[in-house]
């Protein structure tokens, strides 16, 4: 099995390499406002749970050209955003946000998306999605290295649809259908669910 030196790779080429690898990726689809109101919508697959008590999250935000992506830019200068579950009902429209728009275009009514206002923050959820997150930011940490800048935030107030939390207290996976992404152009639906004890 050769070990590939990701250093010996084009930039693109380690990129790929890696996000075929870590799969299936959770897709934090990403509800912002601008300072200026402007309404904003992004999916990010760097993302992911990094904390239970009190509930926080972890977005990774690539540059474009050098600068900011929107979603950035409106998470620094306010502090809030929200994130949006992914269902297999929601992935065109989540695919169709993720183009690369001018700062002043509203991804909600390009892709014919409902704003719900959220409880505690400013940015509205996205209410066809079975599931949101608000979320305050607590950190901004530049990647070294890499132009990324991890952002991470606590949970708020979850948002969960009628009859997807159990009695037990879990979300069914079953029931919310949520879509992942694997490489390039691909994504992955649930497969089949099982349950494994763990040692005592
Ligand atoms: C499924 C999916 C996952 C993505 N994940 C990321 C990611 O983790 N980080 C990132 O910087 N861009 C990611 N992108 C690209 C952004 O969505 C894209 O650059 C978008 O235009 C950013 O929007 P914004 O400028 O409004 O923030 C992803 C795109 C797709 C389709």
């Amino acid at each position: 099995m050769p070990a590939i030196d990701p250093a010996a790779l084009q930039p693109r080429d380690a990129y790929r390499l890696l996000t075929s690898v870590v799969v299936p990726r959770p897709i934090g689809w990403t509800s912002t406002l601008g300072a200026d109101g402007s309404l904003n919508l992004a999916p990010f697959s760097f993302f992911n749970a990094v904390g239970g008590n009190p509930p926080t999250v972890l977005l990774s935000i690539g540059q474009r050209q050098g600068e900011p992506k929107d979603t950035l830019r409106n998470i620094q200068a306010t502090g809030e955003f929200v994130i949006n579950l992914v269902d297999e009902t929601l992935v065109e429209a989540m695919n169709l946000t993720s183009g690369e728009y001018a700062y002043a275009v509203d991804e909600f009514a390009l892709a014919g998306l409902t704003p719900a206002p959220s409880v505690v923050v400013r940015p509205p959820r996205v209410a066809e999605a079975k599931v949101a997150l608000e979320c305050q930011l607590t950190q901004v940490i530049p990647v070294q290295d890499a132009h990324y800048t991890l952002v991470l935030g606590r949970v708020a107030r979850f948002h969960i649809q009628d009859g997807l939390l159990r009695a037990n207290g879990l979300v069914d996976a079953a029931l919310l259908k949520p879509v992942g992404r694997l490489a390039g152009d691909e994504y992955a639906t649930l497969g089949q669910v099982f349950e494994l004890k763990r040692p005592a």
